[in-house]
């Protein structure tokens, strides 16, 4: 018999609840392609008392301290998703001192605190992935950092909001004003808590820090990073975008020059016949140019429960594949 991999899941939102559905309701088709035992031995959330589901209530330990699951000895795997770039911090650094592997989607907190986060990993011996944290359900991170590693990265471009691009996918076909939409985007749990991180581009911004990190290997400052969101288009433009063959979203780009790496995140309007024009509600659609590979463009659902689930999953079970 295999050895059970244990994991413990801090934060029960969106992608918590969307996380421990997958490992419990997919038990068997994990155990049939991986040969692992995942289970969740424990869900650790400030508000556990009023979260209850078929799938909670059969994780033995429910608690409203993280600290619960990063001292338990039999627990391998912590999984952080509580977001914020607070006690994210704080709950990722014990976990890897206290010995255990990690896997968040925490993309502000890697923009903002990732090589303190990776030395530490590094300096601990542990894992601490992040595949979810960019693109959703897209595996976009394991494709640059494995599947192209062979290559130099010429440039990356994409949308990588699923917020945005439902809005502006949305204002453009049924023409309703944005706070309708935005209020629909945070009913599906698309949008972050405070939604203006989606919306004024930061969240575009952290994800494209993370991509120009597997690509190039250094951290660039957001502060480094050209950014304007989406708040300021109007039902107006997105129609005289149509008009001239166009059509808006939010576009990230990652470009490196000589030693330098510029990213950019800005509404464009691109050419209807493009792929990105393409990437609608709240998919996402991202370009990488490699110098061997070419092109290669990845789609999927950026944003939402089970989707950004699938990604998490995939750190946890390659995690698992090395302890078994
Ligand atoms: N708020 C994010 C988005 C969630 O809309 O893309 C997924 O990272």
């Amino acid at each position: 018999m295999s050895k059970k991999i244990k994991v413990g899941v801090v934060g029960y939102g969106t992608v918590g609840r969307g996380t421990v559905q997958t490992l419990i309701s997919n038990a068997t088709e994990i155990k049939r392609k991986t040969g692992l035992d995942v289970v969740v031995a424990g869900v650790a959330d400030l508000h556990i008392t009023d979260k209850n589901d078929l799938y909670l209530e059969q994780v033995p330990l429910r608690t409203t301290c993280a600290d619960e699951l990063i001292a338990n000895p039999d627990i391998d795997i912590i999984i952080e998703l509580i977001g914020g770039t607070g006690a994210a911090f704080d709950i990722i650094s014990k976990a890897l001192k206290n010995g255990k592997h990690v896997v968040t989607a925490n993309k502000a907190l890697l923009a903002m605190r990732g090589t303190e986060l990776m030395a530490l990993a590094h300096s601990m011996h542990f894992n601490l992935m992040f595949e979810a944290s960019v693109g959703g359900g897209i595996p976009v991170l394991s494709v640059l950092q494995n599947d192209l590693a062979a290559n130099h990265i010429l440039k990356i471009e994409g949308i990588v909001n699923g917020t945005c691009n439902y809005i502006l996918t949305r204002m453009e076909r049924e023409k309703l004003p944005f706070e309708t939409i935005l209020a629909d985007a945070q009913k599906l749990g698309y949008a972050e808590a405070d939604p203006s991180g989606d919306v004024e581009g930061y969240d575009s911004v952290y994800k494209m820090i993370i991509l120009a990190y597997l690509a190039y290997g250094k951290w660039v400052d957001v502060k480094d990073v050209e950014r304007v969101g989406i708040t300021q288009i109007g039902l107006a433009q997105i129609e005289a975008a149509h008009v001239a063959g166009q059509r808006i979203k939010l576009i990230g780009s990652v470009e490196k020059q000589g030693d330098d790496i510029f990213i950019a995140v800005k509404p464009k309007a691109v050419p209807l016949e493009s792929v990105l024009a393409d990437v609608s509600g709240v998919f996402n659609g991202i370009e990488i140019v490699g110098d061997k590979v070419g092109s290669l463009f990845l789609q999927g659902q950026g944003a939402g429960s089970l989707a950004t689930a699938s990604a998490v999953c995939a750190d946890i079970l390659k995690i698992a594949g090395t302890l078994k």
